[in-house]
Order: C-alpha cells, then sequence, then structure tokens
C-alpha cells in the first residue's frame, strides 16, 4: 500500500470512470480509483502505469489513500447503485469530505441526497458529464451543482480535465442542488430531439431520394462545415461508412431501426409538462423511440393499412439544401424548447441559471455540441433573461431565411408518405409560436359549454359564464 497521497477518488471503474480517471491524471492530479470488479480495477492498473493513479478493490484502501478533506467522484449507474455507494461510503468519511455524483442521476434523487449528506457535515455535488467514453477520456462538458464552496475545491481538476473550446473550459458552476443533474437531462432531451431530427434527414434522403451510404456519408460530412454542423451531425457521416464485419454490408443495414432508451429524454419530456413549458420537439423524439419499438405493430399495421412510400422524383441538389435548412430550424426550436424550460426551471427551483454559461459549456465536450451554440451563446449575452430563443432577432432573421426548407420539407414527406414527425411538430411549434391568435377561444367556449368552467373576454376583465344555447 502506497504512502502517497491522491487529489481524488473515483468510484465506479467502468469505461467512463476509468477514463475519466486518466485523463485527471493525464492533468498531473493523482487519482484514486476504486471498484468492486477486479477486471476493471485490473484494467485501471494497466492503462494508468506511468500515471499518478491507483486502483484498489477495497473501499478501506481507497480512503486512506485519499487527501483530507477528501474528494470522491461516483461514477456508476443511475438510481439505487448512487445509493448504495453513498451508504457504503458514508462510515468512512468526516465531516468536510465531499462526495460528487457524476452519473446521470434523476435530479430530484440528486435533491434527496444532497440533503442526506450535507446534513452530515459532508459536501455533495451533483455533475452531468456528457461526451461519453471519448469525452471522459479527452474533454468532456461537465454541468456541476451543489455548494458553490465546495465546487471551488475541485474546480481545478475539473477545469484542466473538461474540453477547450479556444482555451475555455467546458464547465463551471452552474446553482445550487440538483441544478447541474438538471441541466444534463435537458441536455439529454435536446440530444433525442436532434438525433431523431438527423434520422428524418436520413430517411428522406435514403428512402426518399434513394441516395446511397457512401452519397449519405458525403451529405452529412458537407453539412458538418456548414451552420448545421455539431458531433451529430460529424458521427453520422462516420457511421454510413462504416462496414460490417459479420456480413459483406454496411453496418447501418444490419442494425435493427428500434431505438432503446435510458430515460433521461423521457424525463425532461415529464418536467416540460409538469412545468407547462411547451418541448414538443422533445416530446416526439421520445414518442418516436417508443414507436420504433413496436416493430411487430408496425409490421401488422403495415398490412392493414398499406402505404407505398413514394419516390422523390425532384432536384437532389433542392431536397438537400432544404433539407439542411430544415435540420437547422428544427435544432434551434429543440435548442429554443431545452432552453426554455431550464428557464422557467431556473425560477421554479431557484436554480439561478446563467443560460449564457450552459449555451457556452454546451459548445465543447458534449453530444450536442454544435456550432450554432455560438449564436446561442451570444443571443444570451445579449439578453440575459431572454424567454426563448426565437424572441432573440438575429436568430429570428436566420429563422425567417431558412423556414420555407422546413415548410417544403414536410410538404415533400407527407407526399411521399415518409414519417418526419420531429420536422412537423417543429414547424407547427414554430407557427403557433409566432401566431398572435390561436385558436384557444374555442377551446375556452368548449370548457364553459359542458363544464362551466368559465371563461375570459378580449373586451373586459373577469371571468364569464354562458347558459349556451343548445
Ligand atoms: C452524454 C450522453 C450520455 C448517454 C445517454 C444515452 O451526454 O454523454 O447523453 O449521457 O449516452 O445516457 O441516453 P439514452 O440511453 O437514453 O439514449
Amino acid at each position: 500500500m502506497t504512502t502517497e497521497k491522491f487529489d481524488i477518488a473515483m468510484v465506479g471503474l467502468g469505461v467512463m470512470g476509468r477514463n475519466l480517471v486518466l485523463n485527471i491524471a493525464d492533468h498531473g492530479f493523482s487519482v484514486a480509483g476504486y471498484d468492486l470488479d477486479q477486471e476493471k480495477v485490473e484494467a485501471l492498473r494497466q492503462e494508468g502505469a506511468g500515471k499518478p493513479v491507483l486502483a484498489v478493490t477495497a473501499l478501506a484502501d481507497l480512503i486512506a489513500a485519499l487527501k483530507q478533506p477528501r474528494a470522491i467522484i461516483m461514477l456508476v449507474p443511475a438510481g439505487p447503485p448512487v445509493d448504495a455507494v453513498i451508504r457504503d461510503l458514508l462510515p468512512h468519511l468526516s465531516a468536510g469530505d465531499l462526495i460528487i455524483d457524476g452519473g446521470n442521476s434523476h435530479f430530484s434523487d440528486t435533491d434527496l441526497r444532497a440533503k442526506e449528506v450535507t446534513s452530515r457535515g459532508l459536501g455533495y455535488l451533483g455533475v452531468g458529464i456528457s461526451g461519453g467514453a471519448s469525452g471522459a477520456r479527452h474533454g468532456p462538458s461537465m454541468m456541476p451543482g451543489g455548494s458553490a464552496s465546495m465546487y471551488a475545491r475541485v474546480r481545478p481538476i475539473f477545469e484542466a480535465a473538461a474540453a477547450k473550446v479556444d482555451g475555455d473550459p467546458c464547465v463551471t458552476f452552474l446553482g445550487p442542488r440538483s441544478a447541474g443533474h438538471y441541466v444534463k437531462m435537458v441536455h439529454n432531451g435536446i440530444e433525442y430531439a436532434i438525433m431523431q431530427l438527423i434520422a428524418e434527414t436520413y430517411d428522406l434522403l435514403n428512402r426518399g431520394a434513394g441516395l446511397s451510404n457512401d452519397q449519405l456519408a458525403e451529405t452529412y460530412a458537407q453539412w458538418n462545415d456548414t451552420d448545421v454542423g455539431g458531433f451529430l451531425v460529424e458521427i453520422t457521416a462516420h457511421i454510413f461508412r462504416q462496414p460490417d464485419d459479420r456480413s459483406c454490408q454496411r453496418l447501418i443495414d444490419v442494425i435493427l431501426d428500434e431505438a432503446k432508451q435510458k430515460g433521461t429524454g423521457l424525463w425532461t419530456s415529464q418536467e416540460a409538462m409538469a412545468l407547462q413549458v411547451p418541448a414538443p420537439t422533445i416530446d416526439m423524439a421520445v414518442a418516436m423511440r417508443d414507436l420504433s419499438v413496436l416493430k411487430e405493430q408496425r409490421e401488422a399495421a403495415s398490412k392493414v393499412l398499406p402505404a407505398t412510400v413514394g419516390t422523390y422524383e425532384g432536384n437532389q441538389e433542392e431536397l438537400k439544401s432544404q433539407l439542411r435548412e430544415a435540420l437547422y430550424v428544427g435544432m434551434l426550436v429543440a435548442f429554443a424548447q431545452g432552453l426554455a424550460l431550464l428557464r422557467h426551471a431556473s425560477d421554479q427551483y431557484e436554480y439561478d441559471l446563467q443560460l449564457e454559461d450552459v449555451a457556452r459549456i454546451w459548445r465543447g465536450g458534449c453530444i450536442i455540441r454544435a456550432k450554432m451554440l455560438e449564436d446561442i451563446r451570444s443571443a444570451y449575452q445579449r439578453r440575459g433573461d431572454l424567454t426563448n430563443l426565437l424572441l432573440d432577432e438575429p436568430l429570428a432573421t436566420k429563422v425567417k431565411s431558412r423556414h420555407e426548407g422546413l415548410r417544403a420539407i414536410v410538404r415533400t414527406a407527407a407526399a411521399l408518405r415518409i414519417p418526419t414527425p420531429g420536422f412537423m411538430v417543429s414547424l407547427a411549434y414554430l407557427d403557433a409560436y409566432r401566431s398572435p391568435w390561436l385558436p384557444a377561444n374555442l377551446i375556452q367556449a368548449q370548457r364553459d359549454y359542458f363544464g362551466a368552467h368559465t371563461y375570459e373576454r378580449i373586451d373586459r376583465k373577469g371571468v364569464f359564464h354562458t347558459q349556451w344555447n343548445t
């Protein structure tokens, strides 16, 4: 056992935990890693050879190896495993020690855990970490929430390990309690929406216009150099080039069309509904994952309700250009919905979120990093209290010059019988959001008609009820 004391600990040496240990160690901080699984500990020992890294299978060894006050990151699956680790850690810790949950925990769990842990004189941070295995290794985006003074203690380590954009680390303290995990949840809701929109562009280009995988790869690679560029578009280009090592096909063509989920997109939709912040692009992305796994029903329905997918007969370059505009507007609408939810949640839960900071730390390292986040950040720089991105004049100008592409795509998709629900709801959201009049007067009238729920008038204040003529 070494007598050297380590700067920080990692509990959970799965690929994310292990990679983050190596990343932190590469920046000159010493890290002690712990896992019950001997194989994972061995993997860290090997990969961490020559670095300031310790790997152990006994919790007592981990605790003894740490500088005091201690700082311990947990990277374990969300839910009961997080509570189990906290339970195991608590008897070993003393006042001033800090527990950091780096997983995708539900924000309400983080609130409860933070309360419990801090009541014992310890610190607690809930930190959303995005970027997958490669991000953890080479620089993730990190979204910390909890106690600001506790964050200050680990800040140099987090800033060193985070992704950098023009030297600026993609991490900053976001707010109290569960603020960090809330922001990460919404990040994932936006992630679902962008993935759904890109999938719809693929469907139109593939089934509609008959593009080959090479042509698809080329198209997304070109788009990545434009204003829709970002990590998800970039990896989409790579995906179409990937060969399958079990057949002579491209891998994409042998992957089952059923999208699984761990639930963070669903949580975002649930929260948006609960706080009454419309986020239909995110909701639809969740619904389409659900619909995708109903494969047997889809197959049965395709026999009862057959629909032949049409062939796009127009100019392919025009279709691509409309799709790129549609993707731009759809992505911006998804960001607008997610950030509007954050704006509202910040008031509701008193997080005091600075949305400029959120946009800034999403520019690098995370899954939804995209070029348009620079413009989004500028929008919040201009007006920190902006309620919806679509109200920002420069962004609105971009939407105005591109939304006809989105409208054309919705028309084309409907005519070809290719489902593009993400684009359709994004367009409907845009049109509804900018409409000073909506047919909700009729809904008020109906509610009053059948339930005497009353209605308001446009010409005088107060609430009214009418005995409707039957
Ligand atoms: C990230 C990802 C990451 C993970 C999601 C996937 O930001 O690095 O969002 O957190 O890939 O858990 O979520 P689903 O399994 O729900 O698609």
